[in-house]
């Protein structure tokens, strides 16, 4: 079993990112050979202030690292820093159609059909395709919003051994059965966002418990005041279920037997502290591997070690292709 998979470093990671994905990486270590990136060539599809991302593009490293990832079992590294993605996404490009990438819902949401949009918004799932392929990955954990790119990766793989020859594994998607769509805490109809406009549509893996405490006291539920999953009459408390059940390990069915007959700021209590006692040590050591010179000697081990197998698999694409 490998493992590949990434998160952008556009903001602070959020429950969504680590309930959807982070927090199975962490399982995920002790049973294959993982490789986990933060994506910075992605990051750059959407405008970035140069100095900030590159501030972010660490941040999230410290946090993989806070959550419990261990470059011992698991290589951590940095997208720009092995250099065959960018070189095997173009050989990807001249293998996806067009026709594929018109589908792709996130360029039409992010992109918004404008004209102004850059190219690589437009391409990015190919270089995701490359991410996956060049390791070979047999799994691919996410959220429920990659799915689409996944399914495409599949084709592009499945494509360019069909055409040039057996190169790539075809990888099987990895989405969490509870907590793979993660929702809004202000607004339980739309997924839990870093780039949302409000702070009270998430909770940060770095939230102190003050702003932990606001933010779950303000997340909308409704009047009917009964702890019940329905996430089609009750969304906000179905959310909020899902996130407890998930940090707390229990089922929701047994959530909701312990919340029988109790309100919903007894509910909101106990959620408070789950996700303040999940939270804090996360925080404490992220706040000491970011100051340390411990990091950029992991990034760098990370990348010397994804390289070596990334360019094995980029020599035998420009073999198959032809390219010298
Ligand atoms: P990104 O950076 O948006 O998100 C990182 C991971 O978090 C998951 N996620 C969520 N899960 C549950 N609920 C939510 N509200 C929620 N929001 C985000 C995402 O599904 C993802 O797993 N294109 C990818 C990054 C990427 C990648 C890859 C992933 C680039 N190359 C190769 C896997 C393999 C992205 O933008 O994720």
């Amino acid at each position: 079993m490998r493992v590949l998979s990434g998160v952008q470093p556009t903001g602070v990671l959020h429950l969504g990112n680590y309930l959807g994905a982070v927090k199975q990486f962490v399982k995920l270590q002790d049973q294959a050979e993982c490789y986990f990136s933060i994506v910075n060539l992605h990051a750059i599809t959407i405008p970035q202030n140069p100095q900030v991302l590159m501030e972010k593009t660490r941040d999230v490293a410290a946090i993989y690292l806070a959550v419990g990832l261990d470059p011992k079992k698991a290589t951590i590294f940095v997208q720009s820093q092995v250099k065959a993605h960018a070189e095997a996404a173009w050989l990807l490009q001249c293998v996806a159609r067009v026709g594929e990438l018109n589908r792709m819902i996130q360029f039409k949401e992010k992109g918004k059909g404008s004209d102004s949009a850059v190219a690589g918004l437009y391409t990015y799932p190919v270089l995701q395709a490359a991410d996956i392929l060049l390791y070979q990955a047999t799994h691919v954990p996410v959220g429920d919003d990659q799915k689409q790119h996944l399914e495409l990766t599949r084709d592009i793989a499945e494509r360019f051994n069909r055409d040039y020859g057996e190169v790539f594994t075809v990888p099987a998607i990895l989405v969490n059965e509870v907590g793979a769509r993660i929702m809004a805490l202000d607004n339980p109809e739309v997924k839990m966002s870093k780039s949302a406009e409000s702070e009270y549509n998430y909770i940060t893996l770095l939230d102190d418990p003050k702003k932990i405490e606001k933010k779950l006291k303000r997340a909308v539920t409704d009047s009917e005041n009964v702890i019940r999953y329905d996430p089609e009459t009750k969304p906000g408390i179905s959310n909020l279920l899902v996130i407890y059940s998930q940090l707390a390990d229990l089922s929701v069915r047994e959530l909701e037997k312990k919340y029988e007959g109790v309100g919903y700021g007894r509910f909101k209590k106990d959620l408070i502290e789950v996700t303040v006692d999940t939270l804090t040590p996360i925080r404490e050591r992220y706040h000491e591997i970011r100051s340390s010179e411990e990091l950029d000697r992991i990034l760098r081990e990370g990348a010397e070690r994804a390289s070596g197998v990334a360019e094995q698999t980029l020599c035998r694409m420009k073999e198959a292709m032809g390219i010298l």
